[in-house]
């Protein structure tokens, strides 16, 4: 189980910080961090329902992180055990996260998959998201899996799909031509592109297409 204190410098003061894993009594704030994290055009069905939640804190507790600065839970990231030999080359989220039910996990996998990670708008650009990943990646390691891997939104695309393929913008991303408020992310926690995925999640601001990107567990 997943627990770390660390000081997060927001505004360039130190608060205290806490990544754990989350449980019931944590569902009613996870929720409201979705709502605040993913405002329309993104669907509201898409945000956690409790159902979701319980099975991610049975199934597979070790994948179900939050992190709380003071009392406040500010941002969460879920993930599962897949074999990606089951799924397609093109898989979607729906599928390869059970529609965040993650009733597919498998404890053999060794593919820990990205459901989800957000961190309310208040508290970004400090850290936060970051630490999560570095969270899963650790997880990587102590679980002695092959890699992480997840779709990343691509909420910049949209604007551009009438002159460009997602891979050309990908590739403006990656050669720094263009930022984009999740890939760029992405790749500043280390992560690789490993491909696109063209009809990945409803998703209107990344014209429905995720990038497809790997973390690699360094020591296998
Ligand atoms: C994507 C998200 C989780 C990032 O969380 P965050 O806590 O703000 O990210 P961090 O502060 O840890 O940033 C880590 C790095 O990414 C960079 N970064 C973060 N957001 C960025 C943005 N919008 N544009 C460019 N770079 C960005 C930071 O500058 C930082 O770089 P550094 O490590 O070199 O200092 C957050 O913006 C979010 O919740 N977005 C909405 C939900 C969403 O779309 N999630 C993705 C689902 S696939």
């Amino acid at each position: 189980m997943m627990h770390k204190e660390l000081y997060l410098f927001v505004d360039g003061k130190p608060q205290k910080t806490v990544i754990r894993n989350y449980s019931h009594t944590d569902f009613d704030s996870l929720i409201d961090v979705q709502r605040a994290s993913f405002p329309p055009p993104f669907p509201e069905e898409l945000w956690w329902n409790k159902e979701q939640l319980a099975e991610h804190v049975i199934r597979f507790p070790a994948g179900a992180l939050c992190a709380e600065v003071g009392n406040q839970l500010v941002g969460s990231m879920t993930a599962l055990l897949v074999n990606m030999d089951d799924y397609g080359d093109n898989h979607d989220w729906e599928t390869i996260t059970g529609g965040g039910y993650i009733r597919n996990h498998n404890s053999n996998g060794d593919t820990l998959y990205v459901v989800d990670i957000c961190v309310i708008p208040e508290y970004r650009k400090t850290g936060i998201g970051k630490w999560l990943m570095q969270s899963m990646y650790e997880t990587v390691v102590q679980l002695g899996l092959r890699r992480l891997l997840g779709g990343g939104r691509m909420p910049g695309y949209g604007a551009y799909a009438h002159e460009l393929s997602p891979e050309n913008y990908l590739d403006q991303v990656i050669s720094g031509e263009r930022k984009d408020p999740v890939i760029t992310f992405l790749l500043r926690c280390g992560r690789m592109p490993a491909g696109v995925a063209h009809h990945y999640l409803e998703d209107e601001q990344s014209n429905h297409c995720a990038a497809i990107m790997e973390w690699r567990n360094p020591f296998i």
